[in-house]
Formats: C-alpha cells, sequence, structure tokens
C-alpha cells in the first residue's frame, strides 16, 4: 500500500461518501421549515405509520414526541441503515428512500420533538 498525502486522502475519501450517494445534511434551519416538514410526514405516513403509528407513537422505542434532544444526523443513520435489537427490525431504507426524502422525514420526526401528546 502506497502512501498518500493527507490532503490527497482527505479527497479520497470525500470522493467516496459522494458516491455513496449520501447528500449534505441540511442546515438546523432547513429542518425547521415547514414545507420540509410537510413533505418529510407525507412520506411518513404512507412508509413508516404502519410500525411507527403516524406521529411516532407506537413502535418498540420512546414516542418521537419525548426525543427532544433528538440528533438529527443519529435519526438519519438509523433511517439509512436500519437496527436490530432481538426480535425488533427496523429495515433500511437506503435502498428505497432517496437521500433527501429521508432528511425530509427527519424534519418530520423533529417537528414531533415536545408536541403534547394526542389525548385519547
Ligand atoms: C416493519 C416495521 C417498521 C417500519 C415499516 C419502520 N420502522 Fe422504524 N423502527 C422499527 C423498530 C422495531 C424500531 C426499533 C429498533 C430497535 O429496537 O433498535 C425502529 C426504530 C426506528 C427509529 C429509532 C428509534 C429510537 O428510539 O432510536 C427511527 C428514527 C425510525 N424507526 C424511523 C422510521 C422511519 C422514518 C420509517 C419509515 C421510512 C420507519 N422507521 C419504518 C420498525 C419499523
Amino acid at each position: 500500500m502506497f502512501a498518500l498525502p493527507k490532503p490527497l486522502l482527505g479527497l479520497v475519501l470525500f470522493g467516496a461518501a459522494a458516491f455513496a450517494g449520501a447528500a449534505a445534511p441540511p442546515e438546523a434551519d432547513a429542518l425547521r421549515d415547514p414545507a420540509m416538514v410537510q413533505a418529510g410526514r407525507a412520506k411518513f405516513v404512507a412508509t413508516c405509520a404502519y410500525c411507527h403509528g403516524s406521529e411516532g407513537d407506537a413502535g418498540k422505542h420512546r414516542p418521537f414526541r419525548d426525543r427532544i434532544d433528538w440528533d438529527p444526523a443519529l435519526i438519519h443513520q438509523v433511517i439509512r441503515e436500519g437496527r436490530q435489537r432481538g426480535s425488533n427490525v427496523m429495515p433500511a431504507w437506503k435502498d428505497s428512500i432517496p437521500d433527501e426524502q429521508i432528511w425530509q422525514i427527519v424534519a418530520y420526526i423533529k417537528s414531533l420533538g415536545g408536541q403534547p401528546r394526542p389525548q385519547p
């Protein structure tokens, strides 16, 4: 293995990330954009609600509305890559949902944080 000078190595790694199709994370402000949240909600209700409920209250994890300090990058990561804990399987979506749309869903999930519980 030949040694690359550090700056070049950085370029190669950056190129690999771009090739993997990972879009740069949007700014925090963009994640609060109502249009983005709305688009994310539509996708979430259509694709995720049968496991998570339309507002993330169902499923085998803490309700999304209780996750006030949830890091958007972590939410994005678990949606992209999926996760498994015993028999609890969260599917990976990177092959079926474009990265931009995953960020819209992240915006919707973030918008739920701190929302009051729905009345039964
Ligand atoms: C087949 C059922 C199923 C579907 C469909 C599903 N999920 Fe999940 N999801 C799960 C399960 C089960 C877990 C908990 C995994 C674990 O225990 O680690 C989970 C976990 C998560 C988490 C992390 C929760 C936490 O507490 O860290 C997020 C975020 C999430 N899902 C988002 C989504 C989104 C967005 C979609 C739609 C694109 C989606 N899920 C579709 C079953 C599902």
